[in-house]
């Protein structure tokens, strides 16, 4: 089992780019399923969970074809299986966003329930509440979710939670639904909107994306479309606070700065200096940060992504701040792993009160999801000694080469076998 190994490292310097968001190229690999022509997507991330998606496509029968550099083709005309098996739907949760797109398609959709994580039940819902509104029928026994309908039909749906992946979801099954459809409380994650730029190029009819309020009218069949996949501001924050906890001067290429206000907004009352040009973000850390409060909501609130990260900057920044978590009910499992390399943490439900140390010290560590790795490495960046993070499999689903980008930067982290 691999692991990473992070030592103390210098203040990082340097310049390093974001690559394809995964949060906007895993929708957009089931939205290709709608299409009966050619799909080509570029910019799309090395993840393992692209691999899994990919695998996903292959298997309900579309073609799959992957170049170097993030390019994708993708045709689905002959799909002929609807079932989407436990093996790959336990590999990755979000290849239940295929069930829209099958159920659109072959009026037939079926997966296993996608387990929970560590950060949360994860339902299904408010999915099942949008596929039912649009005329299926459901059924869950032995572990699997079911949707059939003769035909669909457009109807107001209402979102009881701005879920991304039931936006997303109900989106796709609505595109070729007969008659219009209006998702009320929708997310407007940029990731929404990348897959409704995508579904557009394809022949869908969607309006409003981006919004509370989404109109989608149904058409007959969808095509063929060439796509990039929008940069990872999930990614791109992660770096930001890299550059924050040593002090340091980078940077990020690849950004929209627009996708990341909150976190520009949230690293500037620290006391870092931040430069927007472009599609460059520039960030000076400060040795002397000021402690901050983070409530984490729905976009274009403060993201939930960016929480664990966040919270390892506090671990380090003299003073007392509290970070409330309101959109996953178990996102603090980095909380235990922080404490490990000694910070002050205390938990209150849904609020996590950091008191800033002087200084972390390795300890040998474990992922808990994706985003509470990443979080570790932050630490390991800072902490005396060489801070060794298991469980990395979390983090190489949804990051791109973290420790190539960051050793880069100058950080001193390495990958042992
Ligand atoms: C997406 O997950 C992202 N994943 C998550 O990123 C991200 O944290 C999350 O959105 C919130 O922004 C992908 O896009 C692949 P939700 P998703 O449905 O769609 C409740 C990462 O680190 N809910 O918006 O699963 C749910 O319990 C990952 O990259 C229902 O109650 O998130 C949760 O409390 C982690 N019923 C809240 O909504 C439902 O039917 C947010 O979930 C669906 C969701």
């Amino acid at each position: 089992m691999s692991k990473i190994v992070v030592e103390k490292s210098p203040p990082l310097k340097g310049t390093v780019r974001v690559s394809g968001a995964k949060n906007s190229a895993l929708p957009i690999l089931a939205a290709s399923l709608l299409g009966t022509e050619d799909i080509v997507l570029e910019d799309v991330p090395n993840l393992k969970d692209v691999d899994v998606f990919c695998e996903v496509l292959s298997l309900l029968g579309a073609k799959v074809n992957r170049y170097d550099g993030g390019k994708i083709v993708i045709n689905s005309a002959n799909i002929d299986k609807y079932e989407n098996p436990y093996e790959l739907m336990s590999k990755m949760r979000a290849s239940f966003l295929v069930m829209g797109p099958l159920l659109a398609r072959l009026k037939h959709a079926k997966t296993s329930m996608p387990g929970g994580c560590a950060i949360g039940t994860r339902p299904i819902d408010l999915h099942l509440k949008g596929f039912k509104a649009l005329g299926a029928d459901i059924d869950v026994e032995h572990g699997y979710v079911g949707a059939s309908a003769e035909k669909l039909v457009g109807d107001r749906i209402y979102l009881d939670f701005p879920s991304v992946g039931a936006t997303e979801n109900i989106m796709m099954a609505a595109a070729l639904a007969e008659g219009e459809t209006v998702l009320d409380n929708a997310a407007m994650e940029p990731e929404i909107v990348d897959l409704a730029n995508f579904l557009s190029k394809m022949g869908a009819d969607i309006k409003g994306a981006g919004t509370s309020s989404i109109r989608i009218r149904g058409v007959e069949k969808l095509g063929g479309a060439v796509h990039s996949v929008i940069p990872d501001r999930i990614e791109a924050g992660t770096y930001m606070v890299a550059s924050a906890i040593t002090g340091g001067d980078i940077i990020i290429e690849n950004v929209i700065p627009s996708h990341i206000k909150p976190a520009i907004a949230k690293l500037r009352e620290t006391g870092c200096e931040i430069w927007e040009n472009g599609d460059k973000i520039r960030v000076i850390g400060n040795k002397q940060l000021k402690p901050i409060d983070i409530k984490t909501l729905p976009y274009p609130g403060f993201p939930t992504d960016l929480q664990a990260q966040f919270m390892a900057l506090m671990t380090v920044t003299e003073g007392t701040s509290v970070i409330i978590e309101t959109v996953f009910e178990n996102r603090f499992m980095h909380v235990d792993e922080l404490k490990r390399m000694g910070a002050n943490i205390k938990i209150d439900g849904r609020s996590a009160i950091v008191q800033g140390v002087e200084t972390l010290a390795s300890a040998p560590v474990k992922a808990t999801d994706l985003r509470a790795g990443a979080a570790l490495i932050l630490a390991g960046l800072v902490a005396d000694g060489n801070t060794v993070i298991d469980n990395i499999y979390h983090i190489d689903r949804g990051y791109d080469g973290i420790e190539k980008k960051l050793a880069t930067l100058g950080a001193k982290i390495s990958r042992i076998e």
